[in-house]
């Protein structure tokens, strides 16, 4: 998509937006300086590794290395595409955006989509309602829900006819449009039909009331049970999360968080407006990051199956590295919580609630799962795997679950807690991460030191001095184009990086950051940001920059030689830990 906005707009947009404000809207900052901290929504974390600079009008990320100016940011976290960051930002702005200079048509393209959508939405509900969609309505008073459930969830029914198709047609929806919303599919000669036929149809709703996607399930036993709505321009699954439109505004400080759909419809219509469910995917970060903003405790309720328990453990291992308190369901008398709803009443579910483990209690009990610690043997094998769950807590809850393994054990909570402070000490001590990718990311990521032995890094660091001593002095380009061609650069982001700039240079435009996000992807910005605001020593002469090109040069010169041996995975971590001394 060719998006051209002038200079000129993105300079007017770019005064009225102040980005340490408009982060704020989502991240709790703290100023520190000439900066301000918090923790990054892009990644779970418990300490602040985010950080705005006001000065340059940008952020970055030291944790996941996400960076870039507003625009970026709005598209990252408002799920938009470039032109629509904009507009949003312009709307806050109170700014128009210029006409017929930039190309809407995906706009257009998502709008008509959801208004598709909710058209099928309508239908299904409506059709759920006639004589011949009885078999849908009764499948859901069948399962319990009332009339104003169904309303309020918009529940529906799908025929097994052409009527859905008929319909679409006649309000002048073409097939390829409902192909393209998964609606419809092609057979082998090119004929579409419904993709949900003869199904119970729950619509998958976001925040702001539109209409994603659908979830089909089957009248009866048959398979598959459900059939969901795959990825399209408006539904990523990862994205979102079943119900938060309703959820968001419970008024609680937690969320439940379920497998099914069904699951979420029962618990709602019992009262517990807090559930919600993920849309067929592992948890994601987005769902993750969606959670901690409308939350701080989410209940876990996944099935007690096999395949339940291992999600289950996924999904706390994604929680756990923010500051959301985790509690896991843990209940046997039923498979999920529309059964426990229908087999006991929400009482059983409240009680459920109140009983919760916290993410410690549940990872003591995995522990001593399948031992007896009646026997000697049993209470060992349960403290060896018991003590590393204790190190990463804080002193006041090590002392509290030193105490209870102490009571299980009769083993004296001294040497319980030596034990801990001991495997503290050792695990402080050593790092983890030998993995070779992870390592020079790492390194790349540490300026100001030069690994020359690490293959490319002295490229790496030539490269970067010199894309930020253009950016600092966009008239050095006359003076070293002749000798530097894009191929020259060692890595690919730097590489684009240069082009862009040059061409900008070149065509007499700015290269500050808030005109690049439409031609740089968003690691490319992420990059330029990391460099723009590191401390390493650029000396912003031209000296510098010829110093640079040479280099490169050379570097290139070896690339194309043939290569000489390899480091070992020993060499590295060698090197890591002189670097880190
Ligand atoms: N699911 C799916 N496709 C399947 C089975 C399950 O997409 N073939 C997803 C659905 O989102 C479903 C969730 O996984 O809501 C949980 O599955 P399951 O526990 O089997 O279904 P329930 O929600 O319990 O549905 P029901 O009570 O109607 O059987
Ligand atoms: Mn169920």
């Amino acid at each position: 998509m060719a998006v051209r906005l002038s200079d000129q707009f993105l300079e007017q947009l770019r005064d009225r937006t102040d980005i340490e404000e408009l982060i704020g809207e989502y991240v709790q900052l703290k100023r520190a300086g000439r900066l301000s901290k918090g923790l990054c929504p892009f990644h779970s974390e418990k300490t602040p590794s985010f950080v705005v600079y006001p000065d340059t009008r940008s952020y970055y990320c030291f944790g996941c290395t996400k960076g870039g100016d507003a625009i970026t940011f709005i598209r990252d976290i408002e799920n938009l595409d470039y032109i629509e960051a904009v507009k949003f930002l312009a709307d806050r702005a109170g700014l128009q955006m210029p006409d017929e200079q930039y190309d809407d048509s995906l706009i257009k393209k998502k709008k008509r989509m959801l208004e598709l959508n909710k058209e099928a939405a309508r239908f299904f509900h409506e059709f759920m309602k006639t004589p011949q969609g009885k078999p849908g309505l009764d499948y859901w008073l069948g399962r319990g829900l009332s009339p104003k459930t169904i309303t309020h969830f918009g529940l529906g029914y799908a025929p097994d006819g052409w009527e859905f198709m008929n319909h679409m047609r006649d309000k002048g929806y073409s097939n390829q449009e409902l192909f393209e919303a998964d609606l419809a599919r092609k057979n082998d000669k090119g004929n579409y039909y419904a993709n949900f036929r003869n199904r119970v149809m729950t619509p998958i709703i976001d925040l702001h009331g539109n209409v994603l996607g659908f979830g089909g399930r089957v009248l009866d036993n048959t398979k598959p049970k459900y059939i969901n709505t795959k990825d399209t321009f408006v539904y990523k699954k990862g994205l979102h999360l079943f119900a938060l439109n309703f959820a968001k505004s419970a008024n609680e400080d937690s969320l439940i968080l379920c497998e099914g759909y069904m699951d979420v419809i029962a618990l709602h219509q019992a009262g517990f407006t807090n559930a919600v469910a993920g849309l067929g995917t592992a948890l994601t970060d987005e769902q993750v990051r969606l959670i901690s903003h409308y939350c701080s405790k989410v209940y876990l309720s996944y099935d007690s199956d096999e395949a339940g328990r291992t999600a289950l453990k996924r999904s706390i291992d994604k929680l756990s590295k923010t500051n959301l308190a985790i509690h896991p369901l843990v209940y046997t008398e039923a498979k999920d919580p529309d059964e426990i709803i229908k087999k006991f009443g929400p009482e059983r579910w409240k009680a459920i609630l109140s009983g919760a483990m916290n993410e410690t209690e549940y990872k003591l009990a995995l522990c001593k799962e399948g031992l007896d610690i009646s026997t000697d043997d049993g209470r060992a094998k349960y403290l060896r795997k018991a003590v590393p769950v204790l190190v990463p807590l804080g002193a006041i809850e090590k002392d509290i679950y030193a105490s209870r393994l102490s009571e299980e054990t009769s083993v004296t909570k001294e040497a319980i807690m030596a034990r801990v402070n001991s495997l503290s000490r050792q695990q402080s001590g050593r790092y983890n991460k030998t993995d070779f990718a992870e390592l020079s990311k790492e390194m790349n990521r540490r300026k100001g030191t030069t690994v020359a032995k690490v293959e490319g890094q002295r490229g790496l660091k030539a490269e970067e001095t010199l894309l930020v001593t253009l950016k600092n002095n966009p008239d050095f380009l006359k003076k070293i184009e002749g000798d530097l061609t894009p191929e020259d650069f060692v890595s690919d982001v730097c590489r684009h990086i240069y082009s862009v700039f040059r061409e900008r240079i070149n065509s007499g435009q700015s290269i500050e950051l808030d005109f690049l996000s439409s031609e740089l992807s968003g690691e490319e910005m992420s990059v330029l940001v990391r460099m723009q605001n590191s401390e390493f020593d650029v000396t912003n002469t031209l000296e510098e920059a010829k110093t640079c090109v040479k280099i490169l040069k050379d570097e290139r010169r070896k690339r194309e030689q043939p290569k000489g041996a390899d480091l070992t995975d020993e060499d590295l971590s060698n090197l890591f830990k002189k670097e880190k001394n």
